[in-house]
């Protein structure tokens, strides 16, 4: 049997085409393609504004940008997700604020947060940033409500989840990144998210001001908006004693850089890829459901504890929590089955030790930690694959 990863791309024709066609194009970064991902992708996740920029932390980075976070302020997440979730409110100079994690759904503990901010005092506050991790959808209804009674904005961090929803109070499917209950969504399209284009991430609003802060930002500030403009015609000129040359218009040429933003624009190609994919994330989120059903069924009768019975799962990772969790790692190792752990505790990074946390503050997400391992999920694992990885599973268990 061939090595098999604990996730990984899938490139179609179709895709290599998509790509091909923009690389023999006018325009390889800043052209057409990005607009066009950009209107798909609102209209996938429901958002009102998609906006595309180079990897999910920079949408992460640039949230954290449009909220003005600043030096000092507090921002809770979940110490179980990618170092960016909590990162991007250090860029912004804000303080991170772990609250532990629903030792059944392995997302932000919605009760550890309300207790946490009703035991601050008012104001303490900025936002929350709950991550639908491992594709599992936050129920940000009952966020959305926490955060207005107390003033707080929150960004999404569905890196995991495109196409996940959760039930909201009258069963209707919300899904992920909609733009109805999070002030901004971010998404990630490095390879083994469920759509890849390289490198790649997306921010999901339904918020106007919002769209257009993150639009600048993205290049460096700068807008061509003319109704924007701040300087006078004459100094966007540049020649004021030629008075003859003073059109009704600003030139064409004009721009203007009014903030401090960054270079975070996705290229074409890369949106083109992603576009492509995106075509195909139903089929590729059929798949993966259909490959959790199978995991469920077959570890009924060994020592693991799979709690990936959620409908409205992205099943971006296939998480379980096993007995002996470091021998079955190697186990599998030894048969080129290549689990991952997802995640070491974010607390208990260096950095955020650092920053003064420490083993026992967050117990719920410890205990996770020392059990949890994410076996092969991915939509191109054949049938074949997935029950090999299931018998050497199940061999460790029996032998
Ligand atoms: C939950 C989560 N947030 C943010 C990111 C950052 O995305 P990117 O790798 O595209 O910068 C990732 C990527 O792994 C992630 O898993």
């Amino acid at each position: 049997m061939k090595s098999i990863p604990y996730g990984r791309q899938h490139i179609t024709d179709e895709d290599i085409k998509a790509v091909n066609a923009v690389l023999q194009s006018d325009y390889l970064t800043q052209g057409p393609e990005i607009p066009k991902f950009e209107a798909a992708f609102a209209e996938y996740t429901g958002a009102r504004y998609a906006v595309a920029v180079s990897n999910g932390t920079a949408a992460l980075h640039l949230c954290t940008l449009a909220l003005n976070v600043e030096p000092g302020q507090k921002v809770i997440t979940t110490p179980i997700t990618f170092a960016a979730s909590a990162n991007c409110v250090r860029y912004s100079g804000g303080e991170v604020v772990f609250a532990d994690i629903d030792p059944e759904t392995y997302l932000l503990d919605i009760d550890a947060v309300r207790k946490m901010i009703t035991n601050a005092p008012s104001g303490t506050f900025a936002g929350i940033i709950p991550v639908d991790f491992a594709g599992r959808a936050v129920n940000l209804e009952a966020f959305r409500a926490l955060a207005d009674e107390h003033n707080l904005w929150i960004v999404e961090d569905a890196c995991h989840a495109p196409g996940g929803f959760f039930a909201d109070t009258e069963s209707k499917q919300q899904f992920c990144g909609n733009g109805r209950f999070a002030d901004l969504a971010v998404f990630s399209f490095h390879p083994v998210k469920h759509i890849a284009a390289g490198e790649g991430g997306m921010v999901t609003t339904n918020s106007q001001e919002f769209y257009e802060k993150l639009l600048m930002l993205r290049t460096h500030g700068i807008t061509k908006n003319e109704d924007a403009f701040q300087n006078t015609l004459e100094e966007a000129i540049g020649e004021t004693q030629n008075s003859s040359l003073i059109s009704q218009n600003y030139p064409i040429w004009y721009m203007e850089m009014q903030s401090l933003g960054y270079n975070y624009r996705l290229t074409d190609f890369q949106a083109a890829l992603g576009l492509s994919q995106l075509k195909r994330a139903d089929k590729g989120l059929q798949r993966r459901r259909t490959i959790a059903e199978r995991y469920k069924s077959a570890f009924e009768s060994i020592p693991i504890i799979d709690r990936n019975n959620d409908p409205g799962h992205a099943h971006h990772l296939y998480v379980v929590e096993a007995e002996n969790r470091l021998g079955l790692y190697n186990h599998l190792r030894e048969k080129k089955i290549y689990a991952q752990i997802h995640y070491i505790p974010l607390h208990l990074m260096p950095y955020y030790k650092n920053e003064g946390w420490k083993k026992g503050d967050l117990p719920n997400a410890e205990k996770y930690y020392e059990r949890c391992i994410s076996l092969p999920m991915y939509p191109t694992l054949t049938d074949a694959e997935q029950d090999w990885v299931i018998g050497v599973v199940k061999e460790f268990y029996t032998r």
